[in-house]
């Protein structure tokens, strides 16, 4: 039997509810367990608590342009080493042609998340088309290529030795945020059964599945198409979900903290997707992220889409990194706007991926590092 101490004190001028109602020119930071969800103080600084005019060690925030990874690569075990942990590996796929051959992850399940572009996924389970903004979880040993119609950029978020479930949804319900009707399947389906007779592009008969398994990869060669299934049936499959179809929730008296945005879940990390929502409009009601250190969790976001309303100098294309120990919140821009709005709604999309345990720099990710991102908080004062 263990349970954390806690019980809600109050020292100083404080505020009664989190988020709202700070004392007059104060800025609210949070410090908290297990992401949002433990025991949790919140302080009212007389400063914003980014206004460092030095940062040195080895701590610090990250901004890595992905864009700028141009290279293309033929398989998905050739993409961009962005991130990783013993339970979480984030790679960045730039693919401009034709699989020519299959894949199989044994090493864990694999969610792709779909930054632009156009693919046919050929799988297991049949055929699936996948566009910009879409979501596919792939069970892990799934055997799976892609034809691309338009070259494809995607991030893979690989939950090693793990599955990816769906978030609890508690007092909300199982349909709010998403419908699981909306989870698409592949079909066995005309240009399924079509694929079946032809040999990989380039030629020849012979199809090599690569198998990636603790990180290494061995080839299997087969003198026909594995993806041979007449049909199938079950309650394992892949399955896609697009960010257009994400209903989030909200409160026009509430900053939700961004665990109210899970999308999917595996034992050491979430995945969470912040979409077009409208603002708070309860006039002391916070309108931009809290200022917070998430010390139980380091935190990653990819920006998809839009205009990232807490952030200055991001584009699409963009990941940050906020390691667990570093304060973080709105940029100065964004800052000005803490109690009132211009716009009546956010216009971002953008996937965040929070995990347990450090995260260690990929090289690719280093070479189009903006080495600068430290100093984006300056001038909030
Ligand atoms: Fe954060």
């Amino acid at each position: 039997m263990k349970r954390y101490i806690g019980y809600p004190r109050s020292s100083g001028t404080a505020s009664r509810q989190a988020h709202a109602d700070l004392p007059p020119g104060t800025f609210e930071r949070e410090m908290s367990k297990e992401g949002f969800f433990g025991p949790a103080a919140f302080f009212h600084h007389r400063h914003p608590p980014t206004g460092w005019v030095r940062f040195e060690g080895p701590l610090r925030p990250h901004a890595f342009d992905l864009a700028r990874l141009v290279e293309p690569v033929a398989s998905p075990w050739q993409a961009a080493a962005v991130l990783d942990n013993a339970h979480c590996r984030l790679r960045w796929l730039r693919l401009e042609r034709p699989m020519d051959h299959l894949a199989r992850n044994a090493d864990g399940d694999e969610l792709v998340f779909v930054h632009a572009g156009e693919a046919e996924l050929y799988c297991d389970f049949g055929h699936l088309t996948l566009r910009a903004g879409d979501y596919l979880v792939l069970p892990r040993g799934t055997l799976w290529r892609l034809e691309v119609s338009a070259p494809l950029l995607a991030l893979l978020i690989e939950a090693t030795n793990a599955s990816y479930q769906l978030p609890e949804k508690g007092l909300v319900g199982n349909h709010a945020i998403f419908d699981p009707a909306m989870l698409d399947v592949p079909a066995v389906d005309e240009a399924f059964l079509a694929q079946q007779e032809r040999g990989p592009p380039g030629g020849g008969a012979e199809w090599p599945v690569v198998i990636k398994r603790r990180e290494a990869l061995s080839t299997a060669v087969f003198p026909f198409n594995p993806l041979d299934a007449i049909g199938w049936h079950g309650d394992l499959a892949p399955c896609r979900i697009n960010v257009k179809d994400l209903r989030p929730l909200m409160s026009h008296r509430y900053h939700l903290p961004p665990s109210a945005h899970t999308t999917f879940v595996a034992p050491r990390f979430v995945v969470c997707t912040f979409v077009p929502r409208p603002f708070e409009t309860d006039p002391g009601a916070l309108k931009v992220p809290f200022f917070h250190n998430n010390d139980d969790y380091d935190e990653v976001i990819f920006y998809h889409a839009g205009d990232f309303f807490s952030r200055d100098n991001i584009h699409p294309g963009m990941l940050s990194y906020h390691p667990a120990g570093f304060t973080h919140g709105p940029h100065p821009k964004a800052l000005s706007r803490m109690l009132v709005q211009t716009k009546p709604a956010t216009d971002e999309y953008a996937v965040m991926i929070d995990t347990r345990d450090a995260l260690e720099v990929g090289a690719a990710a280093a070479a189009v590092e903006w080495s600068g991102y430290v100093d984006s908080w300056r001038g909030a004062r």
